[in-house]
């Protein structure tokens, strides 16, 4: 499929069986990005006298029709999506490495929730796809496999989809945060045009993971737990930055954060963030000496 630069905004997507679509698989679009669009608009310029119809499918209707155990194990879970996937069949064609190259560096793997609640109606909405997903986090391979396998052939059951048949200057308008689409490539040689204006969307917020946070990075500490927080400074924490740190706690269970020139009464407010502060029960005698017996062992 050609995708040549079409006037401002609109992208153009032409079909032709010397440039035939390359992508078949269901997905959401560009959730190889931190911020995937959050609708699609296509707007049909030449159609097909038959075939090229785009299947779309509710994630919703997909989410709720799970049973509550299942719905709960996929509520934790943060899945991995790569551009590299998707476009692995181009970045496989003669020269498309180096055709593709500025788009693999500026695309790293990215982070979102399994299951998305959506910013706006508040429902949730499963949040993977065959096209862009790699792995379920934390799940071993076989197991991630497994689930992924059992969720792309669910989500696409025909009771959660519908069969969009283009005419010239349809215009369809998807919301990208609750559908997955699947373009139909059974029109060639025919020809097809379509033209495409992608809305920008919010960071789809990971709940049980660490989500994160302009400016500041996580450096692990080990293998096992603990991770250097990098750019932070705890005195401009506001309510944000506060959950963020908090489940940042939760994943490494040990944060290292240097270079914080604080008051003992900043610093007891900043520890304050994380929960009601309470007294330490065995209190040094002096605290300029060392301490011996268990007033040592309290310590530290
Ligand atoms: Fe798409």
């Amino acid at each position: 499929m050609k995708r040549s630069k079409g006037v401002g905004d609109v992208q153009i997507l032409e079909s032709t069986a010397e440039n035939p679509s390359k992508i078949e698989k269901w997905h959401s679009d560009m959730t190889f990005r931190d911020t995937p669009p959050m609708a699609t608009v296509l707007h049909g310029k030449v159609i097909p006298e038959f075939g090229g119809d785009t299947l779309f499918a509710s994630m919703y209707a997909a989410y709720e029709a799970l049973s509550e155990p299942m719905r709960e194990l996929l509520d934790g879970l943060v899945a991995v999506h790569d551009f590299r996937h998707g476009f692995a069949e181009s970045l496989a064609e003669p020269g498309g490495a180096a055709r593709l190259a500025d788009a693999v560096a500026a695309n790293p793997p990215v982070q979102h929730p399994l299951v998305r609640t959506h910013p706006e109606s508040g429902r949730k909405a499963l949040y993977v796809s065959p096209l862009f997903t790699t792995r379920i986090k934390g799940l071993a391979p076989a197991e991630s496999r497994a689930l992924l396998e059992f969720l792309y052939s669910h989500m696409v059951t025909e009771e959660f989809t519908v069969r969009l048949n283009w005419q010239p200057e349809t215009i369809a308008i998807w919301d990208n945060r609750c559908t997955q689409h699947k373009p139909v490539n059974d029109f060639f040689p025919q020809h097809r045009l379509l033209h495409r204006v992608t809305v920008a969307g919010d960071r789809p917020p990971l709940s049980t993971a660490v989500r994160s946070m302009r400016g500041v990075e996580l450096r692990p500490l080990s293998g096992a737990l603990g991770a250097e927080v990098l750019g932070l400074d705890v005195t401009r924490l506001d309510a944000g930055g506060t959950a963020w740190l908090h489940e940042a706690l939760l994943e490494h269970q040990l944060l290292a954060i240097r270079g914080q020139q604080l008051e003992p009464g900043s610093f007891s407010a900043f520890a304050g963030l994380l929960g009601k502060r309470e007294v330490y029960p065995i209190q040094p005698a002096d605290t300029r000496r060392p301490v011996r017996g268990a007033n040592r062992k309290g310590a530290g």
